[in-house]
């Protein structure tokens, strides 16, 4: 176990009846808002009335930023960041998913930074300065309302890259698992799909000694695997809702991964090279990804914590022999993707090919940070994504 500081500073407001309190909480940053959404589902819903109704209330000045696409681009971000510029914004009002949260946060802190706004993932030139944003969430996946990250597409380059920064995280966040009603039952699926791959990511660990964490980790992706199919099923039912979309937020939040630096993750760089390239949705890609991820690594040195997670998560016969739970517990996520949330299994039926497997496998194996829980070589990754195929 290594030493952490623990600083999860995002205030929550869960529930019902909650959204009342946005106006007194934007005032606290100032009195020029952006609103950003993105293709309009907000509209639908009836969301977007309500949020209006409170900013006007609060006699606040309102302007917009909408059409932020799924996979956010670095396009919309610079359009955001430069409005922010021009208005003189005082905080960003994120209503959506995290895409709008994402690229929200890199307009938050392309506000203050006038060189190429890829800096930020490219360069990694550091966060000095970014406008507060607060966010009203609409779909329980990615937990960007309550974590440090924001991943963007550059779409010149087909690139898609994730970048932390503590003064990205958003200073609030409004959790009505009502908004999350309208979710269709593919994104249900999705989302679900991020939030169970977030913790397992965290769970695949070298790091041990900390059994309070991975305790907890288990009860989050039992959490997952219990309430997403019943979401899936049952749209309108509140329970599942809810603890999907607060499981969403501690799955990334820091939390489980806070004892065990920087725990660079596998699947995840994985799929975002597939969606930077096709466009497809990230929790897809990760549903496709991870049982191949897994039948790659398991082996004699990872066999213990795969009992683990079939015995502990799945409820498998722990008097079986390990590699049989280890098996049988690849076999129940499987299951779990593609029969309880009817996810496609493979990524022939989304129309890809082995074309640009070479460049994302390079891209993936090219890394120098701290060690993966099992290190992936070029032809690693490449026996990953053609086994997904
Ligand atoms: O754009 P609108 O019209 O709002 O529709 C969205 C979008 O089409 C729709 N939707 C959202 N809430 C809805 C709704 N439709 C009906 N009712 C609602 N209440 O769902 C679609 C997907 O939305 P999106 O925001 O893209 O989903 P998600 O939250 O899964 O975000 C995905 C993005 O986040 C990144 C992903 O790579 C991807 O770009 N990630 C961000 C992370 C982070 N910040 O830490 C970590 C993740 O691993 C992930 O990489
Ligand atoms: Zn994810």
């Amino acid at each position: 176990m290594r030493d952490f500081i623990y600083n999860i500073p995002t205030k929550v407001y869960f529930g019902k009846d909650q959204l009342h309190h946005l106006g007194e909480e934007l005032k606290r940053f100032g009195n020029k808002v952006l609103l950003t959404y993105g293709g309009g589902s907000i509209k639908k819903t009836g969301l977007y009335d309500k949020v209006v109704k409170e900013v006007r209330d609060a006699n606040l000045i309102l302007h917009e930023y909408s059409g932020i696409e799924p996979n956010p681009k670095l396009s919309s971000v610079a359009e955001g960041a430069d409005l922010c510029k021009k208005l003189d914004i005082d905080v960003i009002l994120a209503v959506g998913g995290g895409s709008v949260i994402d690229a929200s946060k890199f307009m938050a802190a392309g506000r203050y930074y006038d060189g190429d706004y890829w800096d930020f993932h490219s360069k990694k030139v550091p966060v000095e300065k970014a406008l507060p944003v607060v966010c009203v969430l609409t779909i329980a996946a990615t937990g960007s309302e309550m974590d440090t990250t924001g991943v963007i597409t550059n779409e010149a380059t087909h690139e898609k890259k994730g970048r932390s920064a503590e003064l990205l995280r958003p200073a609030v966040a409004f959790m009505d698992p009502q908004n999350t009603y309208s979710v269709s039952k593919y994104q249900t699926a999705c989302g679900s799909a991020d939030i169970l791959s977030h913790i397992m990511e965290s769970y695949f660990s070298h790091e041990k000694g900390m059994y309070m964490t991975d305790t907890a980790m288990v009860g989050l992706m039992k959490t997952v695997i219990k309430y997403a199919p019943i979401a899936y099923n049952d749209p309108e039912n509140y329970e599942a809702r809810a603890n999907l979309m607060w499981a969403s937020s501690w799955a990334i939040n820091g939390f489980t991964r806070i004892d065990k630096g920087t725990n660079p993750w596998s699947c995840h760089p994985i799929e975002h090279e597939l969606s930077a390239f096709y466009d497809i949705t990230h929790g897809l890609g990760l549903a496709i990804v991870t049982p191949r991820w897994m039948k790659h690594v398991l082996s004699d040195e990872t066999l213990d914590r795969f009992a683990e997670f079939g015995i502990e998560v799945w409820e498998i016969d722990y008097n079986l022999p390990k590699t049989e739970i280890a098996r049988e517990a690849i076999h129940c996520l499987e299951d779990f993707f593609y029969k309880d949330l009817h996810l496609t299994s493979n990524l022939t039926d989304l129309g890809i090919t082995d074309k640009y497997f070479e460049i994302m496998a390079e891209r993936v194996s090219n890394y120098s940070g701290e060690p993966r829980y099992v290190e992936m070589s070029k032809q690693d990754v490449l026996d990953i994504l053609n086994a997904s195929l």
